[in-house]
């Protein structure tokens, strides 16, 4: 694998899934794999989990790790070609992903949509121009469009606790937040389960709020707080900003899940982490039995080892 970007990168999920599953029965199974080389992660936006699990999965696989935050520690970035550099950016993307690509063996990077130019974000370029300039296996650690690394975790959890007998129902449901977040999670949540044939994925969000339909084609769209509530089996609570207008922070409180609004369905409640507790999701969600968001963060360990470990591959 040259590059983990997007679901279009794995060849066989089952595959994937099952050695993310062997990584958590035995961390070390493949311990040596990365014996002798380097993990670059290098984030232009704050990170917790993505950091952390990264880093433990790189340990599992005997990796060295190098992590650089571009914003506090580095120079100031200029992407642009042919730009006079003249202004407040010292040092061009091509120099320091160049750089970056002959340290390391493989780079990690995090790049957030900047949710100003739907267009621009949709291209990813950031992400795509480093990859070009550092000329080495990639992995993405929250890309403008895609968040793959939490996917595969969160694909994985489902799959866990997953009805064998019938479909998966999913519901991806919007909810409120004070700030403008990008659509990576959402849009690949849905990436992921729409690749999965066992998954009937449902997204409820308010008007404006869809996603583009490159991510929501093959989903069933639902535009009420109360849509799917009671029938799905699993329930991706996310915010996102809107899509029209591009950017827009949405923030109705009438999105907010409560235990209330499930009247006494059996479904299990996911986030991707950070969560704003009771703005998004009420604290007797996140702190009752139906809470699912501690296993999912710690499930992006063994995401990101089965990640490393098929980009470490020859
Ligand atoms: N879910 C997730 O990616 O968390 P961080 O932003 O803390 O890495």
């Amino acid at each position: 694998m040259k590059q983990f970007f997007s679901r279009a990168d794995v060849a066989d999920g089952e595959t994937l899934l099952q050695q993310a599953r062997a990584y958590r029965k035995q961390p070390r199974l493949d311990f040596g794999l990365g014996t002798g080389k380097t993990l670059g992660l290098v984030f232009f936006n704050a990170s917790l989990r993505t950091r952390l699990s990264t880093q433990i999965a790189a340990r599992n696989l005997d990796l060295e790790v190098l992590v650089m935050n571009m914003n506090q520690d580095g120079w100031t970035i200029e992407t642009r070609e042919g730009a006079v550099m003249d202004g407040g950016a010292a040092e061009h993307l091509k120099e320091a992903a160049g750089v970056l690509g002959r340290y390391c063996d493989v780079l990690g990077l995090r790049s957030f949509a900047g949710l100003q130019d739907a267009e621009a974000d949709r291209a990813d370029a950031l992400f795509h121009q480093f990859a070009a300039y550092a000329g080495k296996p990639m992995l993405n650690l929250e890309s403008a469009t895609r968040h793959p690394l939490q996917s595969l975790a969160d694909w994985l959890t489902i799959r866990d606790r997953a009805p064998k007998d019938r479909k998966i129902k999913v519901l991806l449901r919007w909810a409120p937040h004070v700030r403008a977040l990008p659509q990576a999670v959402p849009n690949s949540f849905a990436e992921w389960m729409l690749a999965d044939e066992q998954v009937e994925l449902h997204i409820s969000q308010p008007a404006g709020f869809e996603l583009h339909p490159e991510f929501s084609t093959g989903a069933q769209l639902h535009h009420s707080p109360e849509a799917e509530l009671t029938d799905a089996d699993f329930i991706y609570v996310k915010n996102w900003s809107a899509t029209t207008p591009y950017g827009q922070i949405g923030s109705d409180p009438a999105w907010m899940l409560t235990e209330k609004q499930l009247q006494g369905s059996p479904a299990h409640i996911m986030h991707c982490l950070p969560v704003r507790r009771n703005v998004v999701l009420a604290d007797e969600l996140l702190d009752g039995p139906r809470a699912l968001h501690l296993e999912q963060a710690e499930n992006r360990i063994w995401a990101a080892q089965a990640a490393l470990a098929n980009l470490l591959q020859p």
